[in-house]
């Protein structure tokens, strides 16, 4: 764990400061601040296309930013930079089907070539998967362990930031609390900071330590997990809650 904490350890953050961000006409993001401490998970919710995939992918350059800025640390940011991973919701999409699960994860490896097999061997071990298995293709992998190899595989370039697009939201409701798990596990062990993007709100209460809610591109309501499920202010956060089926 010690090389997995080592840029972590610190007390990184990740800001993004009044992101904006427009396609076209549109302002899928507008004016948007929020900050990922290391060492903590910050929960983004909100209803489909309200913009949080377009802030994880301006966070990581895959998105324009119109205004506004994204800094590591208070120096802003140039992408793609490893200590930024992001894990996106379809696991089988995200790797390649010819390729191995161990080959796959040591594409993203820093260690030397002799330490290598090691090292994805430790990954795997840290996302309870039989490192005996790094040889095989990922068909023979169900949803749940594949998505656990992707998230191996954002480890391996050691990040200090991880940000997790729905990654449980493509899953198998059976198999999505052995991913939540393992990210929580190597959260607490690692220090690493993650911005968990999620409209489940069930999920978001179980991982994140604070979070924010997003609709239509701003941000409606922010503050520690509890206190904002437990006594919404802004009447979107309440209905968000109302519309979760079996919740009081
Ligand atoms: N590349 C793009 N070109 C044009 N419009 C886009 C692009 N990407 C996103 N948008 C628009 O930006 C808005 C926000 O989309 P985004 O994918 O960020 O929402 P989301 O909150 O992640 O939704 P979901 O919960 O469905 O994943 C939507 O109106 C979407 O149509
Ligand atoms: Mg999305």
């Amino acid at each position: 764990m010690s090389e997995l904490g080592s840029e972590s350890s610190g007390q990184s953050e990740l800001t993004v400061d009044e992101l904006t961000v427009r396609f076209g006409a549109h302002t899928a993001v507008d004016g948007v601040s929020l900050t990922v401490s290391a060492g903590s998970v910050l929960g983004l919710a909100g209803e489909s296309g309200s913009g949080k995939s377009t802030i994880a992918r301006a966070i990581v350059g895959m998105a324009p930013i119109s205004s506004g800025s994204i800094r590591y640390d208070g120096a802003q940011l140039r992408t793609p930079d490893r200590r930024i991973q992001l894990v996106f919701q379809d696991p089988a999409a995200a790797l390649d089907p010819r390729r191995s699960i161990g080959s796959s994860i040591a594409e993203g490896l820093r260690a030397k070539r002799t330490a290598r097999r090691a090292r994805v061997r430790e990954l795997l071990e840290l996302v309870h998967i039989d490192p005996a298995r790094a040889n095989l293709m990922p068909r023979a992998f169900s949803g749940g362990q594949l998505q656990r190899v992707c998230i191996a595989r954002a480890l391996a370039a050691e990040p200090a930031f991880l940000i997790a697009d729905e990654i449980t939201s493509a899953l198998d409701v059976s198999v999505q609390g052995a991913v939540l798990n393992v990210l929580r596990e190597i959260q607490r062990e690692t220090g690493i900071g993650i911005l968990f993007i999620s409209h489940n709100l069930a999920v978001l209460r179980y991982l994140a330590d604070s979070m924010a809610v997003l609709r239509a591109g701003k941000l409606v309501e922010q503050g520690e997990t509890e206190n904002l499920l437990g006594a919404p202010e802004h009447e979107y956060t309440k209905q968000l809650i109302d519309a979760v089926p079996g919740q009081e």
